[in-house]
């Protein structure tokens, strides 16, 4: 199949960026005084960035988490041959830029019989400037690993750590050990790691109760995830395509965490592409894990706009953002073709293909009938406005509040084009404060190029879906 693309475009109204640099000094004195009590993680996979060859190529990642209010990365680590190399340049940009990391053992490559070389590698790096210390320990995570002797682990770190990994309750794994716990499940689901069906449908904030209630008031770190789309087939050895339904799940989850209150959140992540679910930008230095097929010229950054109001609200044990929208914004975000359309004939998951992990599918993503084919809006707004939006020829129109609110139109194949109206004091409408924008969508193969080469200059991203 060709790249079934969604569309996220953000049109910035009042043409405001958020200054990348504001506040490092209140930044800095904050991590200083003391772990605060409430932060924000996001998760990082060094597995594909094997190609960065100096500290500096993580400097744009750190300022840009840091300049959303994101306080660590969790560096996903394997078992490379580079690993090393990557994490002490990621833990050497991290003290430049005053930004914090964490090392997050994952444990389809890391195994359970492991704990004294998992202890030695935390020690390694414990005393770095940019370790994540949480109640003065040095603080680790990881993916999966049930089962690992974490008395061992502490033994060979031979310093007091914080560990807070992703064990899952649902496998009876003694949890007297951990200091905290990172639930990875970020996305409704069937209980089996697949898209909910009839009858097997579990909700994110299902998932939160489990891990509260399994914690007894130890720290969680609750998943926020915008998208899980992977379509990897017959040309990989890891072959896997599903989906997990995701429409409007940034906004509403975002909306979840901050009634939750959790000590800590991980955003799920900041550049894991082959799953779709990356919030950092695309020109973050990164290998071909063979994802660029549906990512290349599908920026997510109007996700990453989004959350900067919400980590403020967050971080302030506020349950709305309102407060900390500084400038207006629509987000919107849409697949590029209706859910109907089927993969083409050279689409690599149109094959039999190795399915030892059970997560490989033939032709669409397994889970596709849980999409809607809908336009996705959120607006971020200081100021009530209208907001139009023309989908395939099919024309809406409706107030959009102050603060942050979310809409969905019904989508359809053509030409789609949105614009913001703000009021003057007699409530006509101004002219949009900025130019509409026309993006076509097909309901055959798309030509994801032609997006870029109109919009690259613009904060304008594009996300393929499926096909
Ligand atoms: C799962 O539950 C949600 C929330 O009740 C519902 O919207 C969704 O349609 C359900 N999915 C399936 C496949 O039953
Ligand atoms: C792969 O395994 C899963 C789980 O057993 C199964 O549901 C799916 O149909 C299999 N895929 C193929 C192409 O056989």
């Amino acid at each position: 199949m060709k790249e079934r693309a969604i569309l996220i475009v953000i049109l910035s109204a009042l043409g405001m960026i958020a200054n990348a640099l504001s506040d490092p000094e209140g930044m800095i004195s904050h991590t200083k005084r003391q772990a605060p009590n409430r932060l924000v993680f996001a998760h990082f996979m060094i597995g594909i960035v094997s190609n960065r060859i100096r500290a500096a190529d993580y400097d744009d990642d750190m300022r840009r988490a840091k300049s959303l209010g994101i306080d660590a990365f969790a560096l996903n680590i394997g078992v490379d041959s580079y690993t090393d190399q990557q994490l002490q340049l990621a833990y050497d940009s991290a003290a430049n830029n005053g930004m914090k990391v964490f090392i997050s053992f994952d444990f389809n490559w890391w195994n359970t019989g492991q704990a004294s070389a998992i202890g030695q590698k935390i020690a390694q790096y414990a005393s770095k400037p940019a370790q994540l210390l949480v109640d003065n320990k040095i603080f680790v995570s990881s993916f999966a690993g049930d089962g690992l002797n974490v008395a061992a682990m502490r033994a060979a770190v031979g310093r007091p750590i914080f560990f807070a990994p992703n064990f899952h309750p649902s496998y009876s794994t003694d949890l007297s050990p951990v200091d905290g716990l990172l639930n990875w499940m970020a996305w409704p689901n069937n209980a089996n790691n697949k898209a909910p069906t009839p009858g097997h449908n579990v909700s994110v904030v299902e998932g939160d109760q489990e891990y509260v209630r399994a914690l007894g008031g130890k720290a969680y770190i609750a998943p926020v995830s915008p998208w899980f789309f992977t379509h990897f087939g017959s040309e990989v050895s890891y072959s896997k395509n599903w989906v997990f339904p995701s429409d409007l799940l940034w906004y509403d989850r975002w909306k979840e965490v901050l009634g939750l209150k959790p000590r800590f959140i991980e955003i799920v992540t900041w550049n894991d592409y082959g799953e779709s679910h990356y919030i950092g930008p695309l020109n973050s230095p990164h290998t071909d894990d063979g994802a660029s097929k549906w990512v290349n010229d599908m920026p997510h950054n109007g996700w990453l706009d989004i959350s900067k109001p919400f980590i403020s609200a967050f971080k302030a044990g506020a349950t709305s953002p309102n407060d900390y929208i500084t400038s207006d914004q629509l987000i919107y975000w849409y697949r590029p073709a209706p859910r109907n359309t089927n993969c083409d004939a050279t689409d690599t998951c149109m094959v039999q293909a190795n399915n030892g992990s059970g997560n490989y599918f033939i032709g669409r993503p397994d889970g596709w009938q849980s999409m809607k084919d809908s336009i996705f809006l959120v607006s971020l707004l200081t100021s009530p406005a209208t907001v139009q939006v023309n989908t395939g020829g099919s024309a809406y129109a409706y107030e959009a509040p102050v603060g942050a609110s979310s809409r969905e139109v019904p989508m359809k194949v053509g030409t789609q084009s949105f614009s913001v109206y703000h009021f003057d004091e007699h409530h006509n409408p101004y002219t949009p404060d900025q130019p509409t924008y026309y993006h076509p969508m097909y309901d055959v193969g798309v030509n994801y190029h032609f997006y870029i080469d109109i919009h690259s200059d613009r904060d304008i991203f594009f996300h393929h879906l499926y096909t």
